[in-house]
């Protein structure tokens, strides 16, 4: 009971913004941020709205399916850094893709985003069998909500899009699991529209202030991260998330051809790795090129990997990660 990808698609904006020109805005170095998070470059949007980049990946994913978007009978979207508050993204890339018969929503997840975006639509395939197609995309401009005053976190978020075109398949190899821990949730956050209104009373807003969203001022629409908190949380999360989805099918990790994580921070991927006892080889990574691009990180990966060969139609893969919520995902299906 799963699905099948029939095409992925990405895009990333062409201006790079390498560790020199980081150096350039913030206290840091080359070497500093290469060891500590294996990043040298990443590509930032200099004026590409998040739903450009996001219909662009879309259309590429499409085009490699081989489908009639009329038959794409859902669209879910999973970007965190979307251009409106409202509509959702999803409309907007239905617009673009001319998908008429989808039905579109978004979904937050953060950095899991991706996962929580393809089981969801797993779903639906599986209780709705006249829907054909489910397309989700991840699209993300993590520049506009990036504090580049903040070099611990400035240093490692970039922009991108990833999207797949996927169906359902009774036979196909499938099992996730999707995780949260709330309790996290002020370790990685960005604050939405100002908590003001004409009728609001400034003891209430004192009264009801919340952990989340308590940064310093002039903060308030940028990331703000213990990189510490989410580093510890992550190593974990991702091997968790990995052993519970192959657990509930008996699923044995070395039968893994490929592992697609989220791209935070090579050390993360590392040590992930050494808890799931699979070597780096199995590892896809770009994060040298990309960053966090957050949602799109691991369809980016997903795809450049697909493109390049790295993985081939048959190839066993699970696609893991995790993000603020603090969430967690992962999935193993066959390509
Ligand atoms: O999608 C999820 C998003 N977030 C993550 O995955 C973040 C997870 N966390 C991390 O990746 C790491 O914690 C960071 C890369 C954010 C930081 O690496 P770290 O090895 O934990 O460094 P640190 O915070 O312990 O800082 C070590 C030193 C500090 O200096 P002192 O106090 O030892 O003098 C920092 O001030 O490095 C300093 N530092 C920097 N130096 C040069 C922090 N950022 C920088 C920088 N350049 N950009």
């Amino acid at each position: 009971m799963g699905i099948r990808i029939l095409g992925t698609g990405s895009y990333t904006p062409d201006f790079q913004v390498t560790n020199d020109d980081m150096a350039k805005i913030v206290e840091t170095n080359d070497e500093w941020i290469r060891t500590r998070t294996g990043i040298s470059t990443r590509h930032i949007s200099d004026g590409e709205p998040t739903w450009y980049m996001g219909a662009q990946a879309a259309k590429r994913a499409i085009e490699a399916a081989n489908i009639d978007s009329a038959d794409i009978g859902l669209i879910i979207d999973t970007t965190i850094t979307n251009d409106y508050i409202t509509p959702s993204m999803s409309c907007i890339i239905q617009r673009e893709v001319k998908a008429v018969n989808a039905a579109c929503f978004d979904l937050n997840a953060a950095c899991s985003g991706f996962v929580y975006g393809m089981d969801t639509a797993h779903r639906f395939l599986m209780t709705d069998r006249k829907m054909k197609y489910a397309l989700v995309v991840a699209n993300e401009s993590l520049s506009k909500i990036t504090n580049y005053s903040d070099r611990s976190s400035c240093i490692l978020f970039g922009d991108g899009a990833a999207a797949a075109v996927i169906e359902y398949d009774e036979n196909a190899l499938y099992t996730s699991h999707l995780g949260a821990d709330g309790t996290g949730a002020k370790y990685l956050y960005a604050r939405t529209a100002v908590p003001e209104s004409p009728f609001s009373k400034a003891e209430n807003r004192e009264k009801y202030k919340d952990e989340v969203g308590a940064g310093p001022e002039g903060w308030e629409h940028t990331m703000i991260q213990d990189g510490k908190e989410v580093y510890r949380f992550a190593t974990h999360a991702l091997a968790k998330a990995a052993n519970l989805a192959a657990e509930k099918i008996g699923f044995d990790l070395n039968d893994l051809d490929k592992v697609v994580p989220h791209q935070a921070n090579m050390r993360i991927i590392e040590t992930a790795m050494k808890y799931l006892k699979q070597p780096m080889e199995k590892a896809v990574v770009n994060i040298a090129n990309h960053g966090n691009t957050s949602s799109a990180s691991i369809p980016i990966a997903l795809d450049e990997a697909v493109r390049s060969g790295e993985i081939k139609r048959g190839d066993k893969i699970c696609l893991v990660g995790f993000g603020a919520g603090l969430t967690y995902a992962a999935m193993i299906l066959e390509y």
